[in-house]
């Protein structure tokens, strides 16, 4: 795993050459096309960096473009491979880790999910604060590897409060800032009513299909992540309808823009030292 990591890694140095990435963001369902806001460094496509994975889900574009915001770089991952599309966990994860070589310290990772929290509608956008594993898997399993992190990180701030009170500020005048712990199943079938019932008697606010084994390692890797939910349905049996991944498609183009401006105030704010 080391070495495809440092094969990725070298391969994007001769991209951005000695330029520092201050930060990096990964852009779920619903952002894609949030890249073109801005003018290029560079862009490729994932299938030019060697083991990267290609995301086969519409929606999903598979470019990585750099981006200049506030003076400094910002990576964009414009789509991701899922864990329900058979590959293995820790290819996944794997262009975290890259990026965290590259001494990027800050990653914002975005998502759709379900929405379960009484006061959440479609369209909402809901900063994670916490999450909940249902999946029995988890992308640290195997052999540590301790130029990352430690073999037992902590977890008890996964999303960083100082992420998160900057999301609130900028959200001000906006929209109503919203929170909420997201539970992770594998997918690919949607949630069954009982068990968005469990997700919610035990403490979640969404579901989902994403992001969890990305913050757990990026979390590892000692970087400072925040994450956003665009709540693009109700999850299952407390919608009264079944689920549809043309609505769930459409719900997050509907709110692409209010997400996407959102986004670039939060990337400014963050692109600046503490
Ligand atoms: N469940 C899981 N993943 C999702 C959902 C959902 O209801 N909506 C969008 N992604």
């Amino acid at each position: 795993m080391k070495n495809k990591i440092l094969e990725a890694k070298s391969h994007i140095e001769k991209i951005i050459h000695s330029n520092k990435v201050e930060s990096l963001i990964v852009l779920g369902s619903g952002m894609s096309g949030f890249e073109d806001n801005y003018d290029h460094i560079a862009q490729i496509n994932y299938s030019e960096v060697p083991h990267f994975l290609k995301p086969s889900i519409e929606g999903h574009s598979g470019k990585l473009s750099f981006v200049k915001i506030n003076n400094q770089i910002t990576g964009i991952l414009s789509g991701r491979a899922h864990y329900y599309e058979g590959y293995p966990i820790h290819e996944l994860v794997l262009p975290i880790r890259v990026f965290s070589l590259l001494g990027v310290k800050k990653i914002v990772l975005t998502n759709a999910a379900g929405g379960i929290a009484d006061n959440y509608v479609p369209g909402d956008i809901v900063a994670i604060n916490d999450h909940i594993n249902l999946t029995g898997n988890n992308p640290l399993i195997g052999k540590n590897l301790e130029e990352f992190g430690p073999r037992f990180p902590d977890m008890s701030e996964v999303y960083s409060k100082y992420f998160l009170n900057i999301a609130k500020k900028v959200s001000e005048n906006t929209f109503e800032f919203k929170t909420g712990v997201y539970a992770w199943f594998t997918g690919p079938s949607y949630e069954t009513p009982a068990e968005v019932q469990f997700a919610k008697n035990i403490g979640a606010d969404l579901v989902g299909m994403s992001t969890v084994p990305e913050a757990i390692v990026a979390k590892h890797c000692g970087m400072e992540v925040a994450a956003f939910s665009l709540v693009t349905n109700l999850a299952a049996g407390i919608s009264k309808n079944p689920l549809d991944h043309n609505e769930v498609i459409e719900i997050a183009n509907n709110s692409k823009l209010k997400l996407q401006s959102f986004m670039k105030e939060f990337l400014i704010a963050i692109n600046t030292d503490k």
